[in-house]
């Protein structure tokens, strides 16, 4: 044969596998790759793919070549490695990874940059640990400030979190790591989750539960969602047609992957038909005992090909939910531009470092006890330091979200880092091991003890810095379980009021994802609190205290003074924690500062409030419409002495609407630069118009409000500085 006819049939071989393999030709639609393997699988490998191999991977295809997909939590870091069939740590030495600050702060940074920042760090670290979907970030509605895994959410309004949520799965999934969005949806509460029925109005679900996550599908086009343990409607969500195939699939066009929550699964038929298409497990039969290699026995395993089978299930559903997995490997396990990422890297601790101090939020300072400048404290010799959570680490525990960090820097470190010999410590009372499912016994004697240190401590001091809070016990802020007081655990309200007695120049710093009664308010001289702010947690915390950084965080969440001021504690149990495992959302679209705001109910602190070191000035508001835009302008001034950042926001009022509504909602908002003293800058601030629709029941669907609307320019829900009329 001739040289060339010898290349020209080399060619065409080449074209032909090419052509043959379209799946594995990375150039190729997605949609092309997606329908090529799908025709050269067995019903057997289609179903393999559906359901996990391990605590935390799903099968591939190895015979071709179609990767497997391995999973870890979340959301706040890369979980510690654990054994490939049980939950023992697997005690690896290179796992040790950064711990990000709770997805609270991050809403209370306010701050689209740094959820760009935060999403892409986080899953640099899950694609160096060879991760492909990282089971997070989590939008549920902060709907009760008892609820063990409000840290890991973003706030009590829709709007803020599916703001700050879009960009961080944007840049999660720019470098091939899967977002997997928790937890779909209406897992609100700890108590009874696997089990409760939620009973919500369509207005409620549509505005405030569902909304999140819809912008998440379609502005972030997330990839995988985790579907929640509890139920709506009767049906457990991980496999519940309405919510699922009609509204996430159907009607919002989702074109991904929906993994059960860890054992949500509970009936063959239902996650078979009830758009289920990965199932996770506790145990490896599911969620009850643990066997060996049972994962076959998964219901979207033997029992789902057994239906197929036996002709009870189309082998459409079969193949509807092969392609999600089979989209969702090569999005990631399989995409050539999945980066390799970094762990542990001096830039990810900066981006934990910023994120945390532009977090944290200032809630009193009188008479400027802040900040604490290093270079004038020859007023202060003798710092005392009290609280356990100055030195516990607070990444321990939590449930699925705890994790193994290389470094922690503590409060109590960093401050004698800034303040050398003038800090001393005292514990002041002690709250046992973080552990899952278990409350240690406390001794009461050690903890009076720990209380007389304190106190006795004190009378030396010339200012008290108080570091408490929540921490990551069962029953604080802790998965399968909710808080079982609004107040501060372990005594500290009794020892804040009892410390301010002997020392009026007292800071509290509490950490927690969640509000807290605060008795102790007007006897104390500061309070900032920090949500969790993992590793950097020390060095985050001592540059706002120290004026280094000028705090610019603002709540998410309201904080009442009185846990009866929460709007469905006046419905009783039904509405909180549920009787019989049903319960009703009878505040309605009424949650959070909606409630406070319309019913003139006054909060401790109200939502989007955040003191500064300076202030700041807003210019009269304007609008102009731009497109299917309305554009709010505000001019903001720092008119104090240091630099600072501002977070102005907007909130919609319509007096005249024909529906009822809040008072005020959130629909908008935007956070200034760091301003120099004087110096101006001019937020422009972008409302779709759909931001104006509320859900229409009885035509079940958005309908847009009537005007004309007012838009509220402020620096919180209750200190609005502007007002613009928009007519209809
Ligand atoms: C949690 C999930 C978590 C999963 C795996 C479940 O119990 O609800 O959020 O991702 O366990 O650890």
């Amino acid at each position: 044969m001739k040289k060339n006819t010898i290349l020209a049939v080399l060619m065409a071989m080449a074209a032909m596998t090419a052509q043959a393999q379209t799946y594995l030709d990375t150039n190729a639609p997605l949609e092309e790759r997606v329908k090529d393997a799908l025709s050269r699988m067995t019903t057997h490998e289609k179903v393999q793919i559906l359901h996990a191999q391990s605590k935390f991977t799903s099968a591939g295809v190895p015979r071709l070549g179609i990767r497997q997909l391995n999973m870890d939590d979340g959301p706040h870091g890369v979980r510690e490695e654990l054994e490939w069939n049980t939950w023992n740590p697997a005690k690896w030495t290179n796992d040790y990874i950064v711990a990000f600050p709770s997805l609270t702060c991050l809403a209370a940074t306010w701050n689209t940059e740094m959820s760009t920042a935060y999403g892409n760090a986080v899953s640099e670290e899950f694609a160096f640990r060879g991760k492909d979907i990282m089971l997070g970030p989590g939008v549920n509605i902060q709907r009760t400030p008892l609820n063990g895994r409000a840290f890991e959410y973003m706030g009590e309004d829709p709007f803020l979190a599916g703001e700050m949520v879009v960009p961080y799965i944007k840049a999660a999934q720019a470098n091939g790591i899967a977002c997997c969005l928790k937890h779909f949806v209406l897992n609100d509460q700890e108590t009874d989750r696997f089990g409760i029925n939620v009973n919500v109005s369509d207005r409620a679900m549509r505005e405030i539960y569902l909304r999140p996550f819809q912008k998440a599908v379609e502005k972030a086009h997330v990839y995988t969602i985790m579907g929640s343990y509890n139920k709506w409607k009767g049906v457990h969500c991980c496999h519940n047609d309405e919510l699922l195939n009609g509204i996430l699939k159907k009607e919002w066009n989702w074109d991904g992957a929906l993994v059960s929550d860890w054992g949500g699964a509970t009936n063959g038929l239902e996650a078979a038909t009830g758009g289920l298409d990965i199932e996770m497990g506790t145990y490896t039969d599911g969620k009850t005992k643990e066997s060996e290699f049972g994962y076959e026995m998964y219901y979207l395993g033997n029992p789902f090909e057994q239906l197929l089978k036996d002709g009870k299930v189309p082998m459409s559903v079969l193949d509807e939910k092969a392609s999600r997995v089979l989209r969702t490997i090569f999005r990631t396990s399989m995409n050539p531009k999945k980066v390799i990422g970094n762990q542990c890297s001096e830039a990810h601790y900066d981006v934990c470092r910023q994120i945390g101090e532009e977090g944290i939020v200032l809630l009193k300072n009188e008479k400027n006890i802040l900040p604490l400048d290093p270079s004038k404290w020859t007023k202060y010799h003798n710092v005392l330091v009290v609280g356990e959570n100055a030195t516990r680490s607070l990444t321990q525990g939590g449930g699925s979200s705890e994790l193994k960090t290389l470094r922690d820097i503590s409060p109590l470190d960093a401050l004698k880092k800034q303040y050398e010999q003038m800090v001393d410590y005292a514990q002041g009372y002690y709250s046992g091991k973080a552990m899952y499912d278990h409350v240690d016994k406390l001794d009461e004697a050690k903890q009076a003890e720990l209380k007389a240190q304190a106190l006795e401590a004190a009378k030396g001091a010339d200012l008290i810095i108080f570091i408490g809070g929540l921490n990551k016990n069962t029953h604080q802020d802790c998965e399968n379980g909710d808080r079982e007081s609004y107040d501060l655990p372990y005594g500290q309200n009794e020892l804040i009021s009892e410390l301010a007695k002997i020392q009026k120049n007292i800071v509290v710093v509490t950490f927690g994802g969640n509000p807290y009664s605060m008795p102790w308010l007007k006897e104390v001289a500061g309070v900032v609190h920090c949500w969790y702010l993992g590793s950097e947690s020390g060095t985050a915390l001592v540059n706002v205290l120290s004026g280094e950084v000028c705090p610019s965080g603002k709540l998410p969440v309201t904080f009442a003074e009185k846990y009866e001021d929460y709007p469905y504690v006046q419905y009783g149990k039904e509405a909180y924690p549920g009787v019989n495992k049903e319960v009703y959302y009878k505040e309605g679209i009424f949650v959070g500062y909606r409630h406070f705001s319309s019913n003139n109910v006054k909060p401790l602190f109200p939502f989007g409030f955040g003191l500064s070191y300076t202030k700041f000035a807003y210019g009269k508001p304007t609008t102009t419409m731009e497109g299917d835009n309305i554009v709010v302008q505000t001019t903001i001034t720092n008119t104090g002495k240091v630099a600072g950042k501002e977070i102005a926001q907007v909130y919609l009022s319509a007096p005249k609407s024909n529906v009822e509504r809040p008072v005020k909602e959130l629909k908008g908002f935007g956070k200034t630069k760091l301003l120099q003293p004087g110096e101006s800058e001019t937020l422009r601030i972008t409302i779709p118009k759909e931001e104006l629709n509320y859900w229409d029941e009885t035509k079940h669907g958005w309908a847009r409000i009537t005007g004309p609307y007012t838009f509220n320019v402020g620096a919180s829900v209750d200190d609005i500085r502007g007002k613009v009329e928009v007519d209809n």
